[in-house]
């Protein structure tokens, strides 16, 4: 069953192509087949868009979705001047230990349904609140019923009382070996108050050894060796990045490593904002997430993200929309989404808007009309 999408006012492809005015494009089985403008070609099926802005599906690398339990009351604090300190994640493992399976699926489905109505077509889910090895490998499996870019975070934040040194062992020997199986990352979180640069290196290619992508939490709450060892252990990403030194942007310059901003998180702690412009300026490749969690960034609108990216990130709207789609592909390292042509997934948002700049201008405002994953108009209709 072919598809045609029609009346297209502008396409973003990031193909050689660019940016087609008046254009359609065919789907079949999941995959853009072709794109064009003038005249579209029959289908079997045709979705007229109305002049509307087409763009790729956002892709998201960054999630922590499989979770329990809210903190509001944190967050209320923050905004009366308390800090964000890594220990929140404490309150947060309590309450998921405490939850069913049952009842965190229903909680991570619910929170993926609403990042699909946002836009995003691909999401990264990590564990992280489980932090036992029954628990960890639990949310794991979680995270793998949503997507197949499950990360395996065991090293969030060491646990209320426990030792560190043996936490980390166990990160690395019985919970890697029941979480690898279901994952196809790991990551851990490389701050004060969370582990260290010696502690994280074991983790990741303790990780790397048992076939896992290595990504990793670097520079969120303070400057610090996270940058240099994302980029040293050839890690996919290294996400947050807003403390940065000279070095740090000189490393992700030089390497492959793709620096992942998450601005929405430096909004919800009341953080500076990453100086991305240094970045993209030296020449690393940058993507944009939600890092949808309920302590530092409890949001699931990529729309918002990219506001924040243009307004106080200081990327011009083409470059944060890139960010958040073939940036965030780079950074899972999924050469299928991201773009659009043929070959591609069919994944793309209907923006209500002539551009997809209305994003940034019309900041809050409902402007994800349709989303198409694989095919598939709002999940209902699978050809
Ligand atoms: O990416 N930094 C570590 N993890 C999350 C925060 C998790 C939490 O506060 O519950 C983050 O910001």
């Amino acid at each position: 069953v072919t598809t045609v999408v029609t009346g297209i006012g502008r396409l973003v492809t990031h193909t050689a192509r660019g940016e087609l005015p008046g254009a359609w494009l065919v789907m079949d089985r999941g995959h853009v087949v072709e794109v064009g403008t003038g005249s579209a070609p029959a289908a079997d099926r045709r979705i007229d868009v109305a002049g509307r802005c087409v763009v790729p599906g956002f892709v998201d690398s960054h999630t922590h979705l499989v979770f329990a339990g809210d903190r509001a009351a944190e967050f209320a604090a923050r905004m009366a001047g308390a800090p964000y300190a890594a220990g929140g994640i404490n309150t947060t493992i309590a309450a998921t230990r405490a939850a069913s399976n049952a009842e965190l699926r229903t909680l991570a489905a619910a929170r993926r349904e609403e990042a699909r109505r946002a836009g995003i077509t691909t999401i990264e889910v990590k564990s992280g609140y489980g932090a036992t090895v029954v628990d960890e490998a639990r949310l794991v499996g979680l995270a793998a019923e949503l997507t197949p870019d499950a990360t395996f975070l065991g090293a969030h934040v060491v646990p209320a009382g426990v030792d560190a040194d043996a936490y980390v062992e166990l990160v690395c020997t019985d919970m890697l070996a029941a979480a690898a199986p279901l994952a196809r990352w790991i990551d851990a979180f490389c701050e004060v108050g969370a582990f260290d640069a010696d502690q994280c290196r074991a983790v990741l290619t303790a990780g790397r050894d048992a076939g896992l992508g290595m990504r990793l939490h670097a520079n969120q709450l303070g400057p610090g060796p996270g940058v240099q060892l994302a980029v040293e252990l050839g890690c996919a990403s290294a996400d947050h990045c807003t403390y940065l030194a000279d070095d740090d942007v000189e490393a992700l310059a030089a390497g492959p490593t793709v620096a992942t901003f998450l601005p929405a998180t430096d909004f919800s702690t009341r953080q500076p904002y990453p100086d991305a412009r240094r970045v993209i300026d030296a020449g690393a490749t940058v993507a944009l997430a939600t890092n949808c969690n309920p302590g530092s960034s409890y949001t699931t609108s990529m729309s918002f993200v990219i506001a924040l990216a243009v307004r106080d990130l200081h990327m011009t709207a083409e470059e944060a929309l890139r960010a958040a789609t073939l940036g965030g592909g780079r950074s899972l390292q999924r050469d299928d989404v991201g773009w659009l042509g043929p070959g591609s997934r069919a994944d793309l948002v209907v923006i209500d808007a002539p551009g997809y700049e209305h994003l940034v201008y019309r900041p809050g405002v409902p402007l994800i009309h349709d989303v198409i994953i694989g095919g598939a108009v709002d999940g209902h209709d699978t050809p």
